[in-house]
């Protein structure tokens, strides 16, 4: 039994996402090589520390990764986990990455564990804005109370939202495959998606260009690029699944076959 099998054969799979899957659409992942934390120190730019300090220096580096991810669009792997979505195989992508570039993709039970670079929250009044591009004012202001906006994401030492985590949960308790994709899987409590669908039975399948802190309880390790890995595992399971559907025909629908 290989990963496409276990796949193919799953009956509640989900995907686990980093910024690895977005690394092949340019967009800059946060460790290793040429990593956004190698070149800026996040408890300047990601904590809400840094904000209160200097929102405007905050902002410009989020509307500086607005730009870089409204310039980028999304790659093989994102359309694989849209496929795999469309065919019934992929029941949710929870994912780290605020970057929408799943949405953009097609997946449409998307779990944005992280929050999202499209979304602003007003400090103030906490009304929430969908951003359909950079911002151009920085930092921008709430057009309900003036208040100062916020990017709608996750920083260190701040929770993660409530109803993000449980569904989440959720559907890592009920998987019995889970897909790790693209992620070093430091951070927690983000991290603990799939070390919950594990305990919990699933099959872990890791694709990553090289191991990480999942690799232990990966099942399967499939070291590669996620652009180049799961489209030839979205290939694979599409070929079982007619190959299934092909050895075990439907017998004659009840409503309107003309029985003999
Ligand atoms: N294909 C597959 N994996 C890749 C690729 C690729 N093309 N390029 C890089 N990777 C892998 C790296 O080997 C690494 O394991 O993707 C992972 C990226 O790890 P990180 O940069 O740590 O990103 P991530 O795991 O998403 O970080 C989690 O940390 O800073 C916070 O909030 C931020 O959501 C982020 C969280």
């Amino acid at each position: 039994m290989d990963a496409a099998d276990v796949v193919a054969k799953s009956k509640h799979c989900i995907v686990f996402t980093g910024a690895g899957v977005s690394a092949e659409s340019g967009v800059p992942t946060f460790r290793g090589a040429g990593g956004l934390w190698e070149r800026y120190r996040p408890e300047e730019l990601a904590t809400p520390e840094a904000f209160a300090k200097d929102p405007e220096l905050v902002w410009r580096w989020y509307r500086w990764r607005q730009e870089v991810v409204h310039r980028a669009a999304p790659n093989p792997a994102h359309y694989a986990i849209a496929e795999l979505e469309a065919l019934g195989v992929v029941k949710a992508v929870i994912t780290q990455n605020v970057d929408g570039l799943h949405q953009r993709a097609g997946s449409r039970n998307v779990v944005e564990l992280h929050g999202s670079l499209w979304r602003a929250r007003c400090v103030k009044c906490g009304a929430v804005y969908r951003l359909e591009k950079p911002v151009e004012e920085v930092p921008p202001r709430c057009p309900r109370c003036g208040g100062l906006l916020r990017p709608d994401v996750v920083w260190f030492g701040e929770p993660l939202p409530q109803e993000a985590w449980a569904r989440a949960v959720e559907h890592a308790a009920e998987a019995d495959v889970v897909l790790v994709a693209g992620t070093s899987g430091v951070v927690y409590p983000a991290a603990y998606i799939p070390h919950i669908a594990k305990k919990h039975g699933a099959v872990v399948v890791e694709v990553n260009v090289e191991e990480s802190a999942i690799t232990p309880i990966a099942d399967f390790f499939l070291r590669g690029r996620a652009g180049e890995v799961l489209p030839r595992l979205a290939e694979e399971v599409k070929k079982r699944l007619s190959t299934r559907r092909e050895s075990s025909p439907r017998g004659p629908s009840a409503i309107g076959s003309s029985q003999p």
